[in-house]
């Protein structure tokens, strides 16, 4: 049996870095707390937990914070204002913030500070949204597709001629942002484009793709709620009829696997490579 692992399985960079970080502070001495959890993953959570990492959960959180603590920034990033509050409070701020998202907070804020509206194509809700808006001195608006903006549209008439930039969410889908701009450029408005998209979203999903095309079954490890994940899944389903979508190692059935000689594993961005290795031993085993 050939069991072949995605590359870009599991953690992209940023993520992983942010967790390096929390690992890193951890035993230095001072307590640590991380601004949300670190990664959408409980397994990675409570080891984090272990080593004296708490979860700080929202603003009224930050209360519990005294001089000394050291508050570790996810790769999400987060709004200017709250860096602000944590370094009232006399705790230290150590920005595990993702490179690419902390470029974002760069653009938007010279683009604002020049005097442009910012116009990001994202989820308003998502919190590497919120992180966006918050760096922007000036005014600035979410726009999550099409609808959304033909909404905005509706509402901004006239003043076309304002000069606006928009930016993307890292994880905003490609071919979306392109429809976004040439829409705004159809009718006539004046806007900058600057693409934001990390492309680690899109190499895992190619990855993927491809490896299920190639295999006889396919599993995908990822959480319940993982949006990327699920669509991890979706792309392979497509592509292989044998594709099995699991949360932990125990979720496999070994029975499942009979008969297939190639098979191919990727997880969505959240999963540590321990339950890569975990799952990837199990099916080992059910060659023997
Ligand atoms: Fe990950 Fe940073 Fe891209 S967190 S998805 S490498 S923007």
């Amino acid at each position: 049996m050939k069991i072949e692992i995605a590359k870009t399985a599991g953690f992209c960079f940023g993520v992983r870095r942010a967790v390096d970080t929390v690992r890193d502070q951890c035993g230095k001495g001072n307590r640590v707390f991380t601004y949300g959890p670190v990664v959408h993953n409980e397994n990675v959570v409570n080891e984090l937990k272990g080593l004296g990492a708490e979860v700080i959960s929202d603003e009224e959180g930050l209360s519990v914070l005294k001089p000394g603590d050291r508050v570790v920034i996810r790769a999400h990033g987060v709004p200017e204002k709250l860096i602000r509050k944590i370094r009232a409070t006399g705790a230290e701020v150590v920005d595990a913030t993702c490179p690419f998202v902390s470029r974002i907070h760069e653009i938007v804020m010279e683009e604002s500070g020049a005097g442009r509206e910012v116009l990001v194509a994202g989820r308003k809700e998502h919190p590497e949204v919120t992180g966006i808006v918050g760096w922007c001195p000036g005014r600035c608006t979410v726009i999550a597709d099409r609808e959304e903006a033909l909404e905005y549209m509706a509402l901004n008439p006239e003043n076309k001629s304002f000069p606006r930039t928009i930016v993307a969410q890292t994880t905003y889908n490609y071919e979306k942002f392109q429809d976004l701009v040439e829409l705004f450029e159809k009718r006539g408005y004046n806007v900058k484009a600057v693409n934001t998209i990390c492309g680690a979203t899109r190499e895992r999903q190619t990855e993927a793709g491809s490896l299920a095309e190639r295999v006889q079954a396919m599993i995908v490890i990822g959480g319940r709620n993982s949006s990327n994940s699920a669509r991890l899944y979706e792309i392979c389903r497509d592509r292989c009829e044998r594709t099995f979508f699991i949360n932990s190692a125990s979720e496999l059935d070994p029975a499942a696997l009979r008969g297939a000689e190639h098979i191919g594993i990727t997880a969505g961005a959240s999963t540590p490579k321990q339950i890569i290795e975990e799952v990837t031993g199990n099916v080992r085993r059910t060659d023997i």
